[in-house]
């Protein structure tokens, strides 16, 4: 009895120091095994006369049932403790910044795409899309340039190999197929800015390749010139982030709009660096005018009954104006360094509420 009581006390108290899976296993076996001392004392149980034994056997039989208990209670909380202290050294800190290196730019074309469609968008455009590669009749023909037209020479055009009836498909030299575009597949009244990729063939220090534009195109019953110098007026205004720009309109030739224009804002050069609104010298931003009304009979509209006007921008070289980018080529040189340095960082989306570049 006395025994059995004191190998209890032994047992549980060796049990509770166990300080890892090891250890309490071997202790397992020393009294749960086969030849451990608990078992050992089960099999003492067939020597005793039947008295004896009915009084030890259950002592015996619970002990058993206390041993085998606080092993298992013991690894549970073994295991616990492991978990824990695996969760503890493998702890991530969220709170902690991340690494600036790590962050992406949004390039200053990416930027500046933004900041217009923002600006047109706040103004009620909508924006459109539409394909890189075009045909013949988007890009020149139902904008009033034939074939033949001198016009077309003009535009350095990259062609696709001919098809089999004859037709080549071309890299689009403009924006302005998706005024065709919009005019063909909806109603007017049109309100649209359409930023996009031109390509012409075409690479020195101030042209590339493949470069971008927006386009402009509002189309109703009464929108006239003058509603057109308004628009880009408050959009030269928002865009360089200034209270006021001097711009001015001169006479020139689009065979898609008649009257067309040419728009300048006023500038100074100071070396490198231009400044923009004001000066003495003159920076042509833009060719615009009257939508032409051939071509809004090639969309099927009448002009009779329909008007409006529309403009074209190209996008790099105010991007390099308004951030002082001194290389148009680096734009597309996928130099990180220099992204890094002229890009904006992607949580700083442009609003006119917040800022455009802040
Ligand atoms: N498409 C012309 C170009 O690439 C730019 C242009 C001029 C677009 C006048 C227009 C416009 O919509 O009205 O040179």
């Amino acid at each position: 009895m006395q025994d059995i009581e004191k190998l209890e006390l032994e047992l549980l108290e060796s049990i509770g120091k166990a300080s890892d899976m090891e250890a309490l296993e071997a202790l397992r076996i020393s009294a749960l095994g086969k030849k451990g001392s608990v078992s050992l004392m089960m099999r003492g149980l067939g020597q005793m006369d039947p008295t004896e034994r009915q009084a030890i056997a259950p002592k015996l039989n619970k002990l058993k049932t206390t041993v085998s208990d606080a092993v298992d209670h013991a690894k549970a909380s073994l295991n616990a403790a492991a978990l824990n202290h695996k969760l503890a050294a493998e702890r991530v800190d969220m709170t902690l910044p991340v690494r600036p290196e790590a962050m992406g730019r949004i390039h200053p074309i990416s930027q500046v795409m933004d900041e217009i469609t923002e600006i047109f968008a706040d103004m009620g455009f909508d924006i459109a899309e539409g394909p890189d590669i075009d045909d013949d009749f988007h890009n020149f023909t139902a904008l009033n340039i034939p074939p033949e037209h001198p016009a077309r020479q003009m535009h350095d055009t990259f062609y696709l190999p001919e098809k089999e009836d004859g037709s080549r498909q071309l890299l689009r030299t403009h924006t302005s197929t998706v005024q065709i575009r919009t005019m063909q597949s909806k109603k007017p009244p049109h309100r649209i800015v359409v930023p996009g990729r031109t390509f012409r063939c075409d690479s020195d220090q101030t042209h590339t390749p493949m470069f971008h534009q927006i386009e402009g195109l509002v189309i109703d019953k009464t929108s006239h010139m003058g509603h057109l110098k308004g628009v880009l007026a408050e959009f030269c205004k928002a865009f360089f982030e200034l209270d006021e720009v001097t711009m001015r309109f001169r006479p020139s030739y689009f065979p898609f709009t008649e009257p067309s224009a040419e728009m300048d804002i006023k500038c100074t050069f100071a070396g490198d660096h231009v400044k923009v609104g004001e000066g003495d010298d003159w920076l042509e931003i833009l060719g615009c005018g009257m939508v032409n009304p051939r071509v809004l009979v090639h969309c099927g509209l009448d002009p009779n009954e329909y008007q409006g006007f529309a403009w074209g921008m190209g996008i790099d070289r105010i991007a390099m104006l308004k951030y002082g980018i001194p290389d148009l080529r680096a734009f597309f040189d996928a130099d990180l360094r220099w992204l890094k340095h002229y890009g904006f960082v992607p949580l700083d989306v442009p609003t006119l509420g917040g800022g455009l570049s802040r």
